[in-house]
C-alpha cells in the first residue's frame, strides 16, 4: 500500500489557495492513502470561538469534504485531512477520512492544545478505527500524541496505520511518535505543517518534520522542517499485525492491566 504524506503552509483562511497547495504539491504522486495536516485548508490560529465557528464546516456536506471526496475520485485514493467541523452550536478541531465513494470515517479532537480549549469544544467521539480494505486506519489529531492511551486505544482496536494529522509547534512530537509506534508495534503516519502564524500578539512556529514510522520504531521517511513538500512510501499493514517481540513476548498479549488502574 503506498502511503502519501503531504506537508504544508497554509494561508489562513484561504481554502482555495490552501487545497491548491495540495493538488500541487501531490500532483506526480500516486498513493492509496494520502495524509495532509491538522486544519489544513483553514489554518489554526484562530482569534476566538466564533472565528473557529465562523470558517467550520459541515460534514460531510461542507465544501471542504465536497473537495476532498472529488481529490480521491480523481485521484482513485483515500484521504486523511484535519479541519474546523461545525455541528449545530458545538464546533469541533476534526479529521475526516475520505474515498471516493464519501466519507468513511470522522475524529474529533480530544485531548484539545492549549489556547483550543477556548476555540473547540473537546472530541466527543471514541477513538475508531476504519476498515478501508487495504488497511485498517486510525484516526487521531496533533497533541492526542502527548497521552499514550489515544494511540494505545486505535492499537488495541486493530489500527494497522495511525494517521495523525498535525500543526505541531512543539519539538517532541515526532520522537515520541517512534515509542507510540514501537510501543503499539504500528505504523504512525504524521502530517504536521511548517510556517508561522501571528494571528493573537504571539508567535505560532511549526515544526514540519513529518515522518512516516515502522512497527519497528524506524523513520521510514521524513521531512525538513521548513519545506512544503510531499512524499510517497510503499509500506505493508500487514507488519502491524504480529504484535510478537522475541519468542516469549507480545506488546498486546503480554499487557496486565489489572495492575494499571490508578
Ligand atoms: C496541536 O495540538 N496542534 C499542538
Amino acid at each position: 500500500m503506498i502511503v502519501g504524506l503531504v506537508q504544508t503552509a497554509p494561508q489562513f483562511g484561504d481554502r482555495l489557495a490552501n487545497q491548491k497547495q495540495i493538488e500541487n504539491l501531490t500532483a506526480d504522486l500516486d498513493a492509496d492513502l494520502w495524509i495532509a495536516p491538522e486544519l489544513a485548508l483553514t489554518g489554526y490560529e484562530f482569534r476566538n470561538r466564533a472565528e473557529a465557528m465562523e470558517l467550520a464546516e459541515e460534514v460531510p456536506a461542507g465544501p471542504t469534504c465536497v473537495w476532498l471526496q472529488d481529490f480521491c475520485r480523481d485521484r482513485n485514493c483515500l484521504a486523511v485531512l484535519g479541519l474546523s467541523e461545525r455541528d449545530g452550536d458545538k464546533v469541533y478541531n476534526a479529521a475526516v477520512l475520505m474515498s471516493p465513494e464519501g466519507l468513511l470515517g470522522r475524529y474529533r479532537k480530544i485531548h484539545l492544545f492549549d489556547a483550543e480549549k477556548l476555540r473547540f469544544d473537546p472530541g466527543n467521539l471514541p477513538f475508531s478505527v476504519f476498515d478501508t480494505g487495504k488497511a485498517r486506519i486510525g484516526l487521531m489529531i496533533c497533541f492526542d500524541w502527548r497521552f499514550p492511551e489515544a494511540a494505545r486505544t486505535l492499537a488495541l482496536r486493530g489500527a494497522q496505520i495511525i494517521a495523525h494529522p498535525s500543526n505541531l509547534v512543539m519539538p517532541f512530537c515526532q520522537k515520541a511518535m517512534v515509542t507510540r509506534a514501537l510501543e503499539n508495534n504500528v505504523f504512525c503516519a504524521t502530517a504536521n505543517r511548517i510556517g508561522e502564524e501571528r494571528r493573537t500578539g504571539r508567535i505560532m512556529k511549526f515544526t514540519g518534520g513529518s515522518q512516516i514510522v515502522a512497527p519497528d520504531g524506524e523513520v521510514l521517511r521524513s521531512c525538513a522542517c521548513d519545506a512544503t513538500v510531499a512524499f510517497i512510501l510503499d509500506i505493508d499493514p500487514r507488519q502491524a499485525d504480529n504484535k510478537k517481540v522475541g519468542p516469549y513476548n507480545n506488546v498486546h498479549g503480554d499487557r496486565r492491566p489489572e495492575f494499571y488502574a490508578p
